[in-house]
């Protein structure tokens, strides 16, 4: 893959920088401005050759011109952030694109759509990890037409993930939650040849648990992938699934349960018994790579096998990725540094800046935005 420096001398020209400053907002308002700070590196890098730099990104899935999801707060919190490092610099020498997806030729990919993108600029730099699994005009695009590179996000993002993938640190451990395990089956079933131990947690869990036969009551559970879930289960992978659970029955009694529920009842987090298990089989990892909480964790009641995880994930002495806005944000609620902070180093080797991307590089071993980078 092309780095920055073989773009040669980029003083003085137009370059086209593409980065996933794809963040939450509240009232208008950035609420998580990881990502932004994340793309700066490589912004800072091309103003200081002396490039003028036209940054494009997506914000949300808006359907037309949302207004809601315009890229003006981003636009904000990344001058002043720019600000910080580079006080002197005129403003004229960053333009900052409106919201990609308020045309519908990027997500469709339209050639009219790049060239209007392409068009004036002398370089691309795709630095947008996150958005790389896309096949979007501003990811796949413009390396064909203009001398491309990516950006040190994206350079690091790549080599982290794929040392996990090729020449990870024995015992392997990766440990998935989240909502669906349609989503995931793919990069389960990936990571099932390359880990030794897979633990699963979340609703996810739940579509296995039915195809061991347990009685998964009112959980949320995908019915269409049980049978997939059990060829899984039946191959030689070691995969560890929940013992117990924290469930709500249907008077919204919460108590703790086996995996057998009872109708009307729905699991809601791990229990306290899985959650030990699966933080040992964490101490003793080589490297361990967390995607996805193991309950509803937002909910006081449903936190606390999250939190055992995020404990024993920032506590092993094992090298850990963790990946996904939903991930890191519950290892920020539990009080867990996604980021040094001043000379503190953070509790997690690397924090992905990519949930889908990071999931689906570690399946394929390859993603849309990198292919067009080394062709
Ligand atoms: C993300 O938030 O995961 C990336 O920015 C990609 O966004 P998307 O899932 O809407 O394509």
């Amino acid at each position: 893959m092309k780095r920055l420096e073989s773009l040669g001398e980029v003083s003085g020209k137009s370059v086209l920088l593409r980065a996933d400053v794809n963040v939450p907002l509240a009232d208008g308002e950035v609420a998580d401005d990881f990502r932004i700070r994340a793309s700066l590196e490589t912004l800072v890098w091309l103003l200081e050759q002396g490039a003028d730099v036209v940054l494009c990104g997506h914000l949300g899935r808006p359907k037309g011109e949302d207004q809601s999801l315009s890229m003006a707060p981003v636009e904000g919190r990344l001058r002043d952030l720019l600000a910080e490092r580079m006080p002197d610099l005129p403003s004229s020498r960053l333009a900052v694109l409106e919201n990609l997806r308020f045309n519908s030729g990027e997500t469709s990919n339209d050639p009219a759509f790049v060239a209007e993108l392409i068009e004036g600029r002398d370089c691309y730099v795709n630095d947008a990890f996150g958005a790389s699994h896309r096949a979007h005009a501003s990811i796949v695009g413009p390396p064909p037409f203009l001398p491309s590179a990516a950006g040190r996000l994206l350079a690091k993002e790549t080599e982290v993930l794929l040392g996990l993938r090729e020449k990870p640190r024995r015992p392997f451990v990766a440990v998935l939650g989240g909502a669906k395990v349609s989503d995931k089956l793919g990069v389960v079933s990936s990571l099932a040849k390359r880990v030794d131990a897979l633990l699963i947690g979340g609703a996810m869990a739940f579509t296995f648990l039915a195809a061991k036969g347990h009685n998964v009551g009112a959980s949320l559970f995908e019915p269409d992938f049980v049978e997939e879930c059990s060829k899984l289960l039946a191959s030689d992978v070691r995969l560890l699934l929940p013992t117990d659970l924290v469930a709500k029955g249907p008077d919204g009694q919460v108590q703790q349960t086996g995996v057998n529920l009872s109708e009307g009842w729905a699991g809601f987090d791990i229990g306290p018994g899985t959650a030990a298990e699966f933080a040992d089989e964490i101490s003793e990892a080589g490297c361990v790579f967390w995607n996805g909480p193991m309950g509803v964790f937002e909910d006081d009641r449903f936190a606390a096998g999250t939190k055992t995880v995020a404990e024993a994930v920032a506590h092993t002495p094992a090298y850990t990725v963790i990946g996904g806005g939903d991930t890191a944000a519950a290892a920020k609620a539990f009080g867990f540094a996604t980021e040094s902070i001043g000379a503190a180093a953070p509790d997690f080797d690397h924090t992905s800046t990519g949930g889908g991307a990071s999931l689906e590089l570690l399946e394929h071993g390859n993603l849309p935005g990198l292919a067009v980078l080394s062709s």
